[in-house]
């Protein structure tokens, strides 16, 4: 285990407390998750690490042949002028499509297929967030939960580009994503923090980038979740690309999109697009983690953020601020914790061949199921998959 955080903080550790992670758990049982993944642990990391460099190569190589135009950059030219951006995702724009669920109308945004690497909603942000430190050779600072999709898009992305990273992790449940997470970042010798506890977390992120500047490093932190205006910026990407898709006809004008909300950016993000693209609608963001991380008054500063960098690029956008309801009562006992209708909703995924998992996405497939068959016959909704579809650890 690397240990490379010299801090001896008391609220800090640099391993994980017992407990927080799969191994040795015996009431651990795996949450049911999508695409199926065989197991980490018989790989050693030596092994773990040649393969996902096996990987990264194909992606370069991908990338090289794959046009990185976005929706955003032909809206606003200005804006990469302003914003550095990095081309990492291969797969943009993603397919707009019907679930075919009888009696809903449901839609579903593909943004599991974001990326042949590691899919889902961390690399549009990170194709934004991840430029400027590779500009200056920086150690990336991040951190998340112990099962954190944005640390492991976060360090596979930044290796993508040459980039070292370090991270602090605090708790959450244990699932099948923080035993991938682990082997992740044995695989590469991340320095890891661990949180002894949830309130030590921003103490851990500050251990974090000093260890970065004691190893005479220049750190460049990440916001956990990715959602400052430049990430949020791959999200107002995603809403023009559902516009583009309404006016072309590939799909009909939703009355609602729903996305779960962590962070807030990528609820956001998209309340922006589509209202640059000039679609009428509302932003369901479905709650999953506590009102301290997200509310009204941080997705307001957000939202203002962003408005003000699109400012900068030469596009002046009205506040979408009013079309983004939070919606509550999906989330359950907690972060990360399953509910029976997060757990149904993940084995309809499954059936639907649609990548889920247990923090986010099952949460606002339920929340976007119920709006769906509540109300039938009215305009569909369109449910926004931010699950990665590709699991880079698999074989
Ligand atoms: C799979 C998935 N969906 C949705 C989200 C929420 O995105 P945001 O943090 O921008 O609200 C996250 C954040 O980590 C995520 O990992």
């Amino acid at each position: 285990m690397t240990a490379a955080v010299r801090s001896k903080a008391v609220a800090l550790t640099v391993d994980p407390p017992s407990g927080l992670l799969p191994d040795g758990d015996a009431d651990w049982e795996p949450a049911p998750e999508q695409p199926p993944l065989p197991p980490v642990a018989d790989e050693s990391p030596l092994e773990l690490r040649r393969r996902i460099e096996a990987r990264l190569r194909e992606h370069r190589r991908r990338l090289a042949t794959h046009h990185g135009e976005r929706a955003l950059h032909a809206a606003v030219p200005g804006l990469c002028d302003v914003v550095h951006f990095r081309h990492l995702a291969d797969g943009l724009p993603t397919p707009v499509e019907d679930l075919g669920i009888a009696g809903t109308g449901i839609w579903v945004k593909r943004d599991d297929a974001t990326s042949s690497l590691y899919g889902g909603n961390k690399v549009r942000k990170l194709e934004y967030l991840l430029a400027q430190p590779a500009r200056h050779e920086a150690v990336v600072v991040t951190g998340g939960g112990t099962a954190s999709h944005h640390v492991a898009a976060t360090v596979l992305y930044a290796r993508l580009l040459g980039l070292e990273t370090e991270v602090a992790l605090f708790a959450q449940p244990p699932n099948p994503a923080a035993a991938r997470l682990r082997s992740l970042l044995r695989a590469y010798d991340v320095a890891t923090t661990y949180a002894a506890s949830t309130s030590a977390y921003p103490l851990a992120m500050i251990a974090a980038t000093i260890d970065a500047l004691r190893r005479g490093r220049r750190p460049w932190p990440i916001y956990p979740g990715g959602s400052t205006p430049a990430g949020i910026l791959g999200y107002v990407d995603c809403g023009l690309e559902i516009a583009a898709a309404v006016d072309a006809g590939d799909c009909p004008p939703p009355r609602a999109v729903y996305v779960a909300l962590g962070s807030g950016g990528t609820a956001v993000g998209l309340a922006l697009g589509l209202a640059m693209g000039g679609v009428e609608t509302k932003v369901r963001a479905v709650r999953v983690t506590d009102a301290l991380v997200n509310n009204r008054t941080v997705l307001a500063v957000m939202e203002a953020g962003t408005r003000a960098l699109l400012a900068l690029a030469g596009a002046r956008v009205g506040s979408a601020l009013e079309t983004v309801e939070i919606v509550d009562g999906y989330m359950g006992a907690g972060y990360g914790v399953q509910t029976p209708e997060s757990v149904a909703a993940l084995q309809s995924a499954q059936r639907l061949g649609l990548p889920a998992e247990q923090t986010y996405t099952s949460k606002a497939l339920t929340a976007a199921l119920d709006a769906a068959r509540e109300h039938p016959s009215d305009a569909p909704v369109l449910f926004v998959d931010t699950a990665s579809g590709q699991e880079p650890l698999s074989r």
